[in-house]
């Protein structure tokens, strides 16, 4: 339990213009108030994220929604009575109250309600809505816990509400709602079948989160080793032949290969079920890297529920890596 004193003391760093982590159900969010463009402009030296990049403007409730969007098509009302509180976010037209600082300066805006007690108690406690990406430095992998945070982040941040840890672990899926054929822009916590169920029609999918071809995604969601994909039933070898090259190999072994001997420097075997993996994956990646792990070997999951978002994430954590 997060205590008021806690609260109270997050709402004021925000009004105050301040940084406040935030814990949220699926990462945790470096939050400033969404109507304070230098705010909002610390957000992005903090993190090292290019200006150009939009946030998502997190709200208390949906009954606060057209305070801060316009055009709220019928489908976006269906989602939002049905996911929020919850790892979904919606993309619609922005109203007056959003800063073209908060969108990158887009006419559009994401939005959502997250679905964690500290989360909403700080959003009834502040008043307003909180612009909040991930609490990561750029590219980086998202953090699901307080300590995460602060090792990221530092002193960056003026106060780190700490809710423990993140139950869903992977971000919001968000989708665009903008358009008369919504489509999902990243696959997240809400699976792709459970918002195609509720609409009575198909998403678009973007082929990023479909293509299985790791060098055409630039690299995010990455841990200092270089992450490799490879067959599910090649993971135990090709780590063994990387080891005995030299390399401090972190393997993460299919749950269907549980217990079988692995020669690597650290062994994180892949929890069966994909509501599991989703609350470990960043876990792991970070836990490789503490191990001191320079090369990451892993397989995908299959596109389908949460799968969708893992592999998505394990892709662009494989990506290739920037050299500037
Ligand atoms: O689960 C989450 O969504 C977490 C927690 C903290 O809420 N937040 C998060 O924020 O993942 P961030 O900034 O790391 O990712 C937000 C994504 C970015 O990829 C951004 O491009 C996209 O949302 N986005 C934001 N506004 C957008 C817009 N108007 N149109 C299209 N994409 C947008
Ligand atoms: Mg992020």
């Amino acid at each position: 339990m997060v205590k008021t004193s806690d609260i109270e003391k997050a709402a004021d760093v925000l009004r105050a213009g301040g940084l406040v982590a935030l814990p949220t159900e699926t990462v945790y969010g470096l939050g400033a108030n969404a109507e304070d463009p230098a705010a909002i402009a610390r957000i992005f030296q903090v993190k090292g994220r290019p200006p150009s990049h939009p946030l998502i403007v997190h709200i208390a409730g949906a009954e606060h929604l057209d305070d801060w969007v316009q055009d709220v098509p019928q489908a976006a009302r269906v989602l939002a009575e049905h996911y929020w509180p919850g790892p979904l976010t919606l993309v619609l037209r922005r109203g007056p109250r959003v800063p073209l600082e908060a969108t990158g300066g887009l006419q559009t805006v994401a939005v959502r309600v997250p679905d964690h007690p500290a989360a909403l108690a700080l959003l009834e406690a502040f008043g307003g809505g909180v612009t909040a990406p991930s609490a990561n430095r750029f590219g980086q992998v998202s953090p699901t816990t307080a300590n995460d945070v602060r090792a990221e982040l530092g002193d960056g941040v003026d106060f780190v509400l700490d809710g423990g840890r993140c139950l869903v672990g992977v971000e919001s899926t968000i989708v665009d709602v903008t358009s008369d054929a919504p489509s999902i822009l990243r696959p997240g916590g809400v699976t792709r079948e459970e918002l195609e169920a509720v609409l009575g029609f198909p998403l678009a999918v973007p082929s990023t989160s479909h293509v299985r071809v790791p060098g055409q995604h630039p690299s995010h969601y990455a841990p200092r080793a270089r992450v490799v994909l490879v067959e599910p039933e090649k993971v135990i070898a090709e780590a063994e032949l990387a080891q005995e090259l030299g390399h401090q190999v972190g393997a993460f072994v299919p749950a269907s290969f549980a217990g079988a001997p692995v020669t690597a420097h650290a062994v994180l075997t892949v929890p069966a079920s994909m509501s599991a993996y989703a609350r470990e994956l960043y876990g792991f990646l970070r836990k490789f890297d503490q191990l001191g792990c320079d090369l990451i070997i892993a397989s995908l999951p299959k596109e389908e529920g949460l799968g969708l978002a893992i592999a998505n994430r394990l892709l662009r954590a494989a990506g290739p890596r920037s050299t500037v």
